[in-house]
């Protein structure tokens, strides 16, 4: 595994899966009105840079509530097939009623899991979503994840990734984040990582990457090809 010398100043993350999944099980009937409204917009705007195709197999890695699955579901078309996996089954329940109403769920298979390890074929994917999530795992993890993407992703095939950034340095805001993320791990869990970096140190071709504000804070939204 490749060690970036940035790694050591990415905050450590201290919660266990167990409470991961806990905190966002409590969290899936609440997060539409709390998180929802500000990184969605974001969110969309990475969806749209995958540029999905009708007849591809599309995976989404945390899908939340499911807003971006099933736009994923719709991209698709009849002949293709979208996926999911989430760690909260709470999550997956909400996402399910939501593709149920949108009569989308027969073209999405949804899995509850840690993404460190995916239920999915070599070779399988046409492009795998990732949006607010990557930063939530633990920084040995990233790594982890991205080859675990690498390895279910057809040659050619592309991910495209929203995270909370550290790229532009040590600025105050995000200081500031970083405190109330060190106080409150638990509310405040995402952390800015180096999201460019790590993508291209596991070894992807990086096709674009741009790196816009929320509430001030540094977002990279990064597209990039399996080689
Ligand atoms: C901050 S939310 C983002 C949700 C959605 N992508 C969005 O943009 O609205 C993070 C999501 O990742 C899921 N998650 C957290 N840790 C995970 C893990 N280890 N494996 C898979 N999903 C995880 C959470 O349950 C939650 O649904």
């Amino acid at each position: 595994m490749k060690n970036s010398s940035n790694n050591r100043q990415i905050l450590p993350v201290n919660r266990t899966k167990e409470q991961a999944r806990r905190f966002y099980d409590r969290m899936s009937r609440l997060y539409d009105y709390i998180s929802g409204p500000f990184e969605r917009k974001y969110a969309f705007r990475a969806l749209e840079l995958l540029d999905i195709m009708e007849g591809e197999t599309i995976l989404e890695i945390g899908f939340g509530t499911g807003h971006c699955l099933k736009k994923i579901a719709a991209s698709v078309g009849e002949t293709g097939k979208a996926y999911g996996i989430d760690i909260s089954p709470g999550m997956l329940r909400v996402t399910k009623r939501r593709l149920e109403k949108a009569k989308l769920l027969d073209r999405v298979e949804l899995n509850c899991g840690d993404a460190t390890s995916l239920p999915y074929d070599t070779n399988s994917m046409d492009g795998v979503f990732v949006a607010f999530t990557l930063e939530l795992f633990d920084t040995p993890e990233i790594p982890i994840v991205l080859e675990e993407v690498k390895r279910i992703l057809k040659p050619g095939g592309r991910i495209a990734v929203a995270a909370m950034s550290k790229k532009a340095g040590e600025s105050l805001i995000v200081r500031l984040y970083e405190r109330v993320h060190n106080r409150w791990p638990e509310y405040a869990d995402c952390r800015p990582i180096f999201l460019e970096e790590s993508i291209h140190e596991a070894g992807y071709q990086i096709k674009s990457s741009q790196t816009v504000k929320l509430l001030g804070l540094p977002l990279e939204i990064v597209v990039a090809l399996n080689n």
